[in-house]
């Protein structure tokens, strides 16, 4: 049994939440760790459950854009943009507003939101009558979780309790777009920049170097298991043949539709290393949108690890 709670139960994690608990919170991207945007000390305690350095901020979730313009200041390109994907796996960047406590962004002045496209969050959010932060709701630099079960797998013990609000659809994180100056995609999601373009009649400028997102690291969404990026399925053969004797080898992703592909990744991920597979191979899907997603999150999980 797990020491941790799993429930579907709404009016247990509002009360949790409230008493200054924090929960597993299912969002359509992915499971986050939610606390009451208020609470310093239960954020902390995100931080600490992740094992998470504080320089990472935290994205505030909230239930509606006009409670966004609570912690932010929506300038003509975020209405647009809230208006036309909100509720949904878009997260943007703006000025923050004094609502938001310091520990949230890591001092920063400006301050990401998003509002979840899953009806218990929803709900959650509303009935506490304010935003939660919610980072993923795995242990630092490890693969998110996309069921209650693998927020229990890295978690258990550490936090109150788990709101189970089934799979995620999406599968992978949030695009984030930068509204604070030039239009920016800081993390690629189900939003594609040309969606994001189209939408606010401006283009999208290039992230030149370092990415502008804290705590974008080459290494990240990384499962135990080495993973080898191919781009077709004859070269997976290829890897395959190459590994050493004793290599227990996994290939992903060679017959999946980007859709498919990103909701199944960080279970695959995540079932390789319970199987024991050393090594994964991993087919990288073509085109923009969740493509460009699934390939930037496996070439972080790809990435060596310092
Ligand atoms: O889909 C998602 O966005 C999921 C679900 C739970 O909503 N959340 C999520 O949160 O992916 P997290 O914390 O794992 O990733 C958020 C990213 C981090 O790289 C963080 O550093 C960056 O967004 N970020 C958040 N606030 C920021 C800020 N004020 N300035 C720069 N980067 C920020
Ligand atoms: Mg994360």
């Amino acid at each position: 049994m797990s020491a941790t709670p799993v429930t579907t139960d709404i009016d247990i994690a509002v009360g949790v939440l409230r008493s200054g608990g924090i929960i597993g919170l299912p969002t359509e991207t992915v499971y986050g760790l939610a606390a009451r945007v208020s609470d310093s000390r239960a954020v902390s305690r995100v931080f600490a459950a992740k094992g998470r350095p504080a320089g990472h901020p935290l994205i505030v979730h909230v239930s509606s854009a006009a409670q966004a313009a609570r912690y932010a200041h929506l300038d003509a390109r975020a209405h647009a943009l809230a208006a036309a994907l909100w509720p949904g796996p878009l997260t943007i960047l703006l000025p923050r507003t004094v609502e938001v406590p310091d520990v949230v962004t890591g001092g920063r002045q400006s301050v990401a939101v998003r509002v979840p496209a899953h009806p218990m969050a929803l709900e959650v959010i509303d009935r506490l009558g304010e935003g939660v932060v919610a980072p993923s709701a795995n242990r630092f630099g490890h693969v998110s979780p996309t069921s209650p079960s693998h927020v229990v797998a890295d978690l258990d013990g550490l936090i109150d309790l788990v709101l189970d609000g089934g799979p995620c659809h999406v599968g992978v994180e949030s695009t984030i777009v930068d509204c604070t100056g030039p239009l920016q995609v800081l993390r690629p999601g189900a939003i594609s920049g040309e969606d994001i373009e189209a939408i606010c009649g401006e283009s999208i400028v290039p992230t030149i170097g370092e990415s502008r997102a804290a705590g974008m690291l080459a290494s990240h969404y990384a499962p135990r298991a080495r993973v080898h990026l191919v781009t077709d399925g004859e070269s997976s053969r290829t890897v395959a043949a190459a590994l050493p004797d004793g290599a227990t080898v996994r290939t992903i992703g060679e017959d999946l539709d980007a859709q498919s592909y990103a909701e199944a990744l960080y279970r695959m991920l995540r079932e390789a290393d319970t199987d024991g597979i050393t090594d994964v191979i991993a087919v990288l899907p073509t085109g923009d949108g969740l493509a460009a997603a699934v390939r930037d999150r496996l070439t972080k999980a790809a990435a060596e690890r310092t």
